[in-house]
């Protein structure tokens, strides 16, 4: 039984004053929502005050990278225990924006992530096919590799201490969503790739889709049995859509008795 997710990833999107006031309107919108798991990464500069802004709320709040040391002579970076420091209890990290852009590794990825799991910090771990990728029909191998070195020596315990994030680079910012069933193709190999490193906990690892999760599509997409929430770009950064993903997630979530009491 896995709790639905929802979180939103702000990217490099919102001044302190914006990102206050648009989690004081998500908080409002979703302060009645009790089995989904919600998350909003703004961006470093806004942490602290979007923190003091969900006190005593139902949202946590996430970071959107992070580096592998804790501390030491690396300008521009930040560290595990700065995110703790202000709050956080979840990271994105290996995001394919990273990937593509900063040229971050799956060697670089696992390090963080097991930086991460070890300060207690939930790592969010991103993995997914281009669209040549996937034109070119392999995008089940690129994401078979992402696995294997983004995860790399992990064991079972930190497994169940993460979040995957399947997210088609080609469907990110695009308007173009995965179909349910694309989705849950890609999500179903992931999950049996868990399964030959878990064997039965596997069904407690949750695996969300990300890429032009609107509020139109969230529930088609959670109705898939190991689509288990959304990371969400663009539409977390409208107070009223994001909500509706939220909502959207939930009632899906009940209706295919996903829902965890815990
Ligand atoms: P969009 O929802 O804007 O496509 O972005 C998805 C994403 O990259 C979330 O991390």
């Amino acid at each position: 039984m896995r709790k639905a997710f929802i979180a939103g990833n702000w990217k490099m999107y919102k001044s302190i004053p914006e990102a206050v006031s648009l989690v004081q309107v998500i908080r409002a919108g979703v302060h009645t929502v009790q089995d989904v798991d919600i998350v909003v990464c703004p961006p470093f500069t806004a942490l602290a005050a979007v923190n003091e802004a969900l006190k005593d709320s139902n949202i946590d709040l996430g970071a959107q990278d992070m580096y592998s040391e804790t501390e030491g002579a690396f300008t521009g970076e930040i560290s595990p225990l700065m995110l703790k420091d202000v709050g956080c209890r979840y990271v994105i990290l290996g995001h394919s924006e990273r990937r593509q852009y900063f040229g971050e590794t799956d060697g670089l990825v696992n390090k963080k992530l097991k930086t991460a799991i070890k300060f207690n910090l939930i790592p969010i771990v991103c993995i997914g096919e281009t669209l040549a990728e996937r034109d070119a029909g392999k995008a089940k191998e690129v994401v078979a590799n992402q696995f294997e070195g983004s995860f790399q020596g992990l064991t079972a315990e930190e497994f169940e201490r993460l979040i995957i994030a399947y997210e088609p680079v080609w469907a990110i910012g695009t308007g173009r969503t995965a179909t349910p069933q694309q989705a849950q193709e890609m999500h179903g190999l992931i999950r049996s790739f868990l399964k030959d490193r878990l064997g039965d906990t596997v069904e407690r690892v949750r695996i969300l889709y990300g890429g032009s999760v609107k509020p139109e599509n969230i529930s088609e997409l959670m109705a898939e049995p190991d689509v288990d929430g959304a990371l969400v770009g663009g539409a977390s950064i409208k107070g009223e859509s994001f909500i509706q993903i939220v909502r959207g997630s939930l009632l899906e979530a009940k209706g295919s008795g996903k829902v965890s009491s815990s």
